[in-house]
């Protein structure tokens, strides 16, 4: 476990951390991205980060920005270092990166059985803006997503 207290090293993710990053993903996630989805984000210019520790990565996230809008597309904390704030330090970090860009409102889609990510948006001001149906695949059939919004200026 490291301390979150301590200083976390926070770089661009490029195409050499994405063994790394499928290792964690595979575990975080019952339906993980593939390799390509986090390869063309790099590709196509998303602001795909994470935070590093003792050369380990142990989060990481993908946001896009355009005109004043931000979506965290992927937010995930290496699943033996969840629960000690990281997640909620990446999201203030992700936050700070769109608002440099200019967004003004940042966006997220979420599995409404993810309780724990649910507990943490909203406790860091997001809140319920809409529901897209049937949106996610699950293992029976599918799984709506909740969008969530919070204004960041
Ligand atoms: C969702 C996710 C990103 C949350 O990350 P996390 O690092 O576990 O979140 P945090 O530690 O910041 O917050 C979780 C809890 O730890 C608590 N916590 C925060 N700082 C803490 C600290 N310094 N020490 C101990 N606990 C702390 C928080 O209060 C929070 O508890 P609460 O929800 O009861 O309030 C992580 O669980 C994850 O990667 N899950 C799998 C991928 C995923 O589902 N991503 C979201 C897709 S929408």
């Amino acid at each position: 476990m490291c301390n979150t207290n301590e200083l976390l090293t926070l770089r661009p993710m490029t195409e050499s951390d994405l063994n790394q990053i499928m290792e964690i993903e595979l575990r975080a996630y019952p339906y993980p991205w593939t390799r390509n989805i986090f390869s063309d984000c790099i590709k196509h210019n998303y602001h795909c980060l994470l935070h590093e520790h003792n050369d380990t990565i142990i989060a990481y996230a993908v946001i896009s920005v355009a005109v004043d809008e931000m979506q965290i597309l992927n937010l995930t904390v290496e699943p033996k270092q969840q629960n000690q704030g990281l997640g909620k330090r990446l999201i203030t970090t992700l936050e700070m990166t769109g608002r440099e860009l200019g967004a003004k409102t940042c966006f997220l889609e979420v599995r409404p059985s993810n309780k724990s990510a649910i507990r943490l948006y909203q406790h860091h001001g997001f809140n319920e803006v809409g529901l897209r149906k049937n949106y996610y695949p699950a293992k029976k059939g599918r799984e709506h997503a909740i969008v969530m919004a919070k204004v960041l200026l």
